[in-house]
């Protein structure tokens, strides 16, 4: 399938890792291949992190063999150190998205090392990698969280998030990720950081964007990252998610309303909308004390909306 832009659905990471309650195992089963009926080529089904940190992930071998079934699916999750890593590639995901803060205290807080040892374990990862030809096959992003801002130290200076970047290059990441975590940028200083990320680094390397909508500028900084020329975004069913270090703070970009977005100006993402906000059902019934946030769900479609995926397949 043509895609113009490629989606990348974190709810169940980004998501889930915030909810309280277990998310049934069936659960999170159906809204996978729900996802993947709807169109979406990618997904971080869980993170491989040790259960006492986030108990909602101690389900992560079924939930990954699940999803490994399903033709046209990128499987990936995230990692934090070497450990995660090598479960992750003895269950045959399609891909490790490694994580890392440009801020030093929210690095400290969230994995419990510096930033500069955090990239220690990268290299460590891509190591786990290197011993077994068997592992060859996934690949390996390294991502950059508070990359746009921090609730601990504040600004983050983009010189900082380009150094990073760099040195995850050098140790053979397959693709990067900039990160507002926190839900701090603006669309201006969005669209100045990817257009220097892109002007760097975009010739050979992927460049992932990932937005929260905490200040209601989620789909905003989507835009701007679209027009610096970012071309893969994260984003959530329902906006689900959050951040432990940012009270109060919502989740992720909705992921309908992206794609409403995308496709109304014409650029294909492959996912079917309809289907998509069918998906929030299984939410309401299993996460009924969580707020599902999205206006496509409450307001629809225009009248005579024809989306861009649909229009160009009939051509
Ligand atoms: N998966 C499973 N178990 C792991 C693990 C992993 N990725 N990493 C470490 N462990 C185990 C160790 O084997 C050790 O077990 P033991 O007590 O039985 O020997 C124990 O966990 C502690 O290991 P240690 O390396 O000292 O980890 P830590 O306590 O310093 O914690 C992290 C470091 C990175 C594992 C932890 O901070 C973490 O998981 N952070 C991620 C949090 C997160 O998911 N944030 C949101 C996403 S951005
Ligand atoms: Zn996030």
């Amino acid at each position: 399938m043509e895609r113009d832009v490629i989606l990348r659905e974190v709810g169940l990471r980004d998501g889930l890792q915030m909810v309280k309650s277990q998310f049934p195992t069936d659960a999170k089963k159906q809204w996978i291949s729900a996802a993947v009926a709807a169109g979406m080529p990618e997904i971080e089904v869980c993170s491989f992190v040790p259960p006492h940190v986030v108990p909602q992930f101690s389900d992560h071998a079924e939930v990954v063999a699940h999803a490994r079934t399903l033709a046209d699916l990128t499987v990936s999750a995230l990692v934090p150190n070497a450990k995660g890593a090598e479960r992750g590639f003895q269950l045959g995901v399609d891909k490790l998205n490694f994580v890392l803060s440009a801020s030093e205290t929210h690095n400290q807080k969230n994995v419990r090392c510096s930033t500069e040892q955090s990239l220690e374990r990268f290299e460590q990862v891509m190591e786990v990698k290197r011993s077994n030809p068997d592992y060859a096959k996934t690949s390996v992003g390294g991502g950059v969280s508070t990359a746009l801002g921090c609730t601990m130290e504040g600004a983050i200076a983009p010189s900082r998030v380009m150094w990073l970047i760099e040195e995850y290059l050098k140790r053979g990441a397959d693709e990067v990720g900039i990160a507002d975590t926190v839900g701090y940028a603006n669309p201006a200083q969005v669209k100045a950081v990817f257009q220097e990320a892109i002007r760097n680094f975009g010739d050979d390397t992927t460049i992932v964007a990932h937005f929260h909508d905490t200040r209601g500028l989620g789909l905003a900084n989507a835009l701007a990252a679209l027009d610096a020329g970012c071309r893969v975004f994260d984003a959530s069913l329902a906006g689900l998610g959050g951040c432990p270090f940012a009270p109060l703070a919502t989740g992720n970009v909705v992921m309908e309303d992206l794609v409403f977005m995308l496709e109304a100006m014409g650029m294909r993402t492959g996912i079917d909308l309809d289907a998509l906000v069918a998906i929030r059902d299984l939410l309401t019934t299993n996460l009924p004390d969580e707020p599902l946030h999205g206006m496509i769900a409450k307001a629809s479609v225009p009248k005579g909306f024809v989306p861009a995926s649909a229009a160009l397949a009939a051509e």
